[in-house]
């Protein structure tokens, strides 16, 4: 392995390979209650990841196909963004059917194959839960907007018209393109839709659908899957009495729709607390194995942690807000970890997360030259890492050309499209980086830089991003410190930040350098577990000497 260290490459490969049989007897997941501390999480988005039957479009035999990538990379978790019956007018965050499998990603028989494949290597399977909202197609809608007596009408939230004859209030699609109510003419009452019209808003006060929405989780446990990414999970309820949202104090001129406002009465609503609790505890119905409950909670961590509740909401609100609105700078990002901290109660656990499919994508985001110092943070936080699919090789966003954009948020509001960070894996060098084969057009174009930067590329180089994400994975599950250690600020400059990673007597030090070189008088002699270059190591003391956006990841050295 080149320059790769020999006795840390052996270790590595050594969980690596291990964690398969390992887990293979189940036995040390069944007692391990809370594995999602330990896991590596890693957000597959099915449309974009491999497509084995020549439409351009990842489906399930895709991800099996590709499941041994994931045992090699050592992540232990996958959750797959949305894979049910779809119109796709938001790409599977609008669903038709909650309890079956888009035509286009597979059949439940082939879910089943993966979550037994999956098992078989040791990974747990996450699913994206939706519950804020459906497809208009949706059965239920079809029902609800029959009629006005329809016993469904109550399922999604309608109101009459305004004195006006306007929408009910004033809250806007977050989407752009106007009000977050649509008018239906036959029944003359406003459907509430929080993002696009073809995702109506579903009425949560209604124990019925309280009641059909527990079901949905109890037919995928049944199924054995493992848990549950929650989406939109802060804006599950609204206001009751559904009052105008107040202007925004510091907006922009000209800023989009939803984003004059400030969104006091339509998200992070008190009252959401107790359909977390109802959640939780549906899921607890299941505990052999322990099942996880995550969530996307897109709020500031000091208003975050109210989604714990007192261990009885989501096991893991799902944290990248922060990290990926802002300025990726030493003092922020240091500024970041200690608000975290500081607003997590004793016994809940962090997550942290770079990039998803509604983000730009971290190197895009950070810059190439941070790309695997950022890498290096993501995987040595207190906290669950969530990779996102090609995280691992510092994939990037894609330009798409106007004519080709996907996204409905892109069309609705220039320059919001998603499709640059939804853009296919590249796994080799072949036609169409191994997406889909050649003649066939991906959904979404490859990136211009795909025969370069793809997996296959990367494994065979020692220094290139993958092996980077895979030794600092590896190091995670051999270093306790890493994987469930308290974090500590050492130093924070406006060149540098390092922390250290403690449990008992382990003690793991990173250090950061950003936009410029600096230097670090380090405490004593310590060992180079890994650099962002892959290309340090050995007893390292003094003051030692950064070039910008390296990383260091450090033990002390006990044999002095
Ligand atoms: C979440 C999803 C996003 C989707 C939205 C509406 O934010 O991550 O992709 O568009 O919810 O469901
Ligand atoms: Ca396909």
């Amino acid at each position: 392995m080149g320059e790769f260290p020999k006795p840390l490459a052996q270790a590595v490969d050594a969980v690596t390979s291990q964690s398969g049989t390992r887990r293979l007897d189940g036995s040390r997941i069944v007692s391990d209650q809370q594995w999602w501390r330990r896991a590596v999480i890693y957000q597959i988005y099915p449309r974009s990841f491999a497509d084995t039957n020549d439409d351009g479009i990842g489906d399930l035999h895709g991800i099996i196909s590709r499941l041994d990538h994931l045992v090699w990379l050592g992540v232990d978790a996958l959750w797959l963004s949305p894979i049910y019956p779809s119109p796709m007018a938001d790409f599977g965050y609008d669903i038709a059917d909650h309890t079956a499998i888009d035509p286009r990603f597979g059949t439940l028989a082939d879910f089943d194959d993966l979550l037994r494949q999956a098992h078989a290597r040791g990974l747990k399977v996450v699913l994206d839960y939706v519950p804020a909202h459906t497809s208009d197609r949706h059965p239920w809608f079809a029902a609800s907007r029959s009629s006005r007596d329809d016993p469904r009408r109550d399922w999604y939230v309608w109101r009459t018209p305004s004195a006006g004859g306007g929408p009910p209030n004033n809250w806007e699609s977050q989407f752009g393109g106007g009000p977050a109510w649509t008018l239906d003419a036959a029944t003359g009452q406003y459907y509430l839709h929080t993002f696009l019209p073809e995702q109506p808003d579903l009425n949560w006060r209604n124990p019925a659908v309280r009641e059909a929405m527990r079901e949905v989780l109890r037919f995928w446990m049944r199924r054995g899957v493992d848990g549950f990414r929650v989406d939109v999970a802060h804006r599950i309820l609204k206001d009751p009495r559904m009052r105008d949202n107040p202007p925004h104090p510091a907006v922009r001129a000209g800023a989009p729709g939803a984003h004059r406002l400030v969104e006091r009465y339509s998200r992070n609503w008190h009252e959401v607390h107790e359909v977390h609790r109802l959640l939780r505890s549906t899921v607890e119905e299941f505990d052999d194995p322990p099942r996880l409950l995550a969530g996307e909670v897109n709020l500031d961590p000091g208003e975050l942690v109210a989604y714990y509740g007192t261990d009885d909401e989501l096991h893991l609100p799902l944290n990248f807000h922060a990290i990926v609105e802002m300025p990726w700078t030493s003092r922020r990002l240091a500024a970041l970890v200690t608000d975290v901290e500081q607003a997590l109660p004793d016994g809940t656990w962090p997550s942290w997360i770079l990039s998803n499919h509604d983000k730009s994508r971290f190197p895009s985001r950070v810059g190439r030259h941070l790309a695997r110092q950022a890498l290096v943070f993501l995987l040595t936080a207190r906290g669950t890492p969530v990779l996102y699919y090609g995280d691992e090789i510092a994939l990037g966003d894609t330009d798409i050309p106007h004519d080709r954009i996907q996204d409905a948020w892109g069309r609705h509001v220039p320059g919001r499209s998603r499709d640059p960070q939804r853009t296919p894996m590249p796994w080799d060098t072949s036609a169409n980086a191994g997406f889909c084969p050649a003649g066939v057009e991906p959904w979404l174009p490859l990136g211009a830089d795909a025969d370069r930067r793809n997996i296959a590329v990367q494994r065979a180089d020692p220094r290139s991003e993958l092996a980077l994400a895979r030794t600092l994975i590896g190091l995670r599950a051999v270093r306790p410190s890493l994987r469930n250690g308290s974090y500590a600020r050492v130093t924070v400059t406006d060149d540098l930040f390092a922390f250290a990673r403690t449990a008992g007597d382990e003690r793991t030090l990173v250090v950061l350098t950003f936009d410029r070189p600096a230097t670090f008088p380090l405490p004593g002699p310590h060992r180079v577990l890994c650099s962002t270059g892959m290309d340090r190591q050995g007893i390292v003391d003094g003051e030692i000497t950064l070039e910008s956006g390296q990383a260091l990841v450090l033990a002390p050295d006990t044999r002095a």
